[in-house]
């Protein structure tokens, strides 16, 4: 039987919940669950289609005053109750004397989770084909120029042509899908401490440092000052508008890995010494660092090839490897930029995946291995539909009837039903149980707060949170009512 600090594939029951070895893992766990795709792809993509300043700026927002005072609530529901997400909401709910039911809180974001799992899978198998490109461009260039571009003697439209030629192969995809899904499990499966752990503690501490470097780089070779501009010049017209607001709240909620079960999970296996309160702080600290330096890394290249900074998701999969051609010794850069990405998103699929099967485990007591091999595997069919949407799929849009979100093709429909409504609604509901429902003294013993920040904690979940996220939930899914 596993015991705190040592987890066997046998972790499943109560008695034996594992634990992080270390606060330092703890931490670490949790800044590589929340640094992934979503900083790297998702957040430059989305502050450049919102027209970046007021984007911005609005993320910012959301992340001190509604992300961070969450990110505490959810820790300490995992860390008192001690178990999956559900469960621990359940124990807190119970030794707060109110219903069960509201564990629903955490029911959403076990469904959160695992639909973002299902596409998140996908979009890092593009990852993994262009750690393939770029490695192959870099022995080419072996032989010849190295100090060169990437991509040596092809056109701009060659490059261009990577991306949609690999969605048009959806044998390719699918197989990229399941590949990345497989090291998932393999990492989920065998455990908290031997598994979870390693990746995040070997992992994240090179990440971080291949994405300074590459960051700094781009700082001196490329259009810095344009990027420092495009990021935070503050457009106010912009900075009220609800599709921007629902953006950023939703990005926001993505980035930090909240309302979906997550943070809960991984507060579950963090020991009594550890102080939440400090650690939500690191964890959403760097989390935003990370986003902010992406969009530092990436825009001054993408400006400096003179790139549309507008191009979406196809900003770091398509402008990005253009961009590499024109900067001294692109295929090695290349190389170790989307080496980094797929470390990332390493980081956070594990995560992803750690949640619904947490939850699986418990509820049926079954064991990791299974409950793992279990979740991953509905994902990774789930997913295909995602990746299908590329080329076999291609005209389904599944929110034909939704005017704001009809355009939507399947991935970007999965994304944005839980990111702009599943998410959200799992921090609402946390915030008014944490806020309003569960015991006060329960509460204020576990948050490791006191005097002026305890209040002000408080005040931002009791009222803050539940205030702005209904609000922009209603404006955001119902545009139609303020016309
Ligand atoms: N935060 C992750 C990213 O930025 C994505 C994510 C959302 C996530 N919810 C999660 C990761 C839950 C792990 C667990 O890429």
């Amino acid at each position: 039987m596993a015991v705190a600090g040592g987890s066997t594939v046998s972790d499943q029951t109560e008695a034996a919940q594992p634990h992080w070895s270390s606060r330092f893992a703890f931490v670490m766990a949790a800044i590589g669950s929340a640094v992934g795709l979503g900083n790297l792809w998702r957040f430059p993509a989305e502050a450049g289609a919102n027209g970046g300043g007021a984007f911005v700026v609005f993320y910012i927002f959301c992340v001190v005053l509604i992300g961070l005072p969450l990110l505490l609530s959810e820790t300490l529901i995992g860390r008192h109750g001690g178990s999956s997400a559900v469960e621990s909401a359940k124990t807190v709910a119970r030794d707060s004397g109110v219903s069960t039911g509201w564990s629903a809180l955490a029911g959403v974001g076990v469904l959160g989770a695992f639909f973002i799992l299902s596409f998140y899978s996908v979009v890092a198998g593009w990852v993994l084909y262009y750690v393939g490109v770029f490695a192959g461009d870099l022995v080419g260039a072996l032989g010849g120029n190295l100090a060169g571009g990437a991509f040596a003697g092809q056109d701009q439209a060659a490059i261009e042509a990577l991306l949609p030629a690999l969605f048009a192969d959806p044998v390719m995809l699918v197989s990229l899908h399941a590949l990345f899904m497989a090291v998932t499990l393999f990492f989920v499966a065998r455990g908290v401490s031997s598994g979870i752990e390693v990746v995040a503690v070997w992992l994240m501490p090179t990440f971080f440092a291949l994405f300074l470097g590459i960051t700094v780089y781009g700082a001196f070779t490329g259009a810095f000052a344009e990027a420092v501009d495009f990021l935070f010049a503050f457009n106010p017209e912009r900075l009220l508008h609800p599709d921007v607001m629902l953006s950023a709240l939703g990005q926001a909620f993505f980035s930090l890995s909240l309302g979906s079960a997550l943070m809960i999970t991984y507060g579950a296996y963090a020991g009594r010494d550890t102080n939440l309160a400090q650690s939500s702080l690191i964890i959403g600290g760097a989390d935003t660092a990370v986003a902010i330096l992406a969009g530092l890394c990436i825009f001054p290249i993408v400006f400096a090839a003179g790139l549309d900074a507008a191009a979406g998701p196809a900003l770091m999969f398509v402008s990005l490897p253009v961009a590499f051609q024109a900067m001294p010794f692109g295929s090695l850069i290349g190389l170790l930029f989307f080496l980094m990405v797929g470390f990332a998103a390493l980081t956070s699929s594990v995560a992803l995946l750690e949640a619904p099967s947490s939850w699986l485990m418990h509820r049926f007591r079954v064991s990791r291995g299974r409950a793992a091999i279990l979740v991953a595997g509905a994902a990774f069919v789930a997913g295909i539909f995602s990746a299908l949407g590329y080329n076999l799929l291609a005209d389904v849009r599944p929110l034909a009837w939704w005017p704001s979100f009809a355009r939507l093709d399947i991935l970007d429909s999965i994304d944005t039903v839980t990111g702009k409504i599943l998410l959200p609604l799992s921090g609402l509901l946390t915030a008014i149980f944490i806020g309003w429902i569960a015991d006060r003294r329960l509460i204020d013993a576990e948050n490791g707060l006191s005097g002026g920040t305890q209040l002000l904690w408080r005040f931002l979940v009791a009222w803050l949170c539940p205030i702005v996220l209904t609000a922009i939930l209603v404006l955001g899914i119902f545009p139609g009512l303020i016309g």
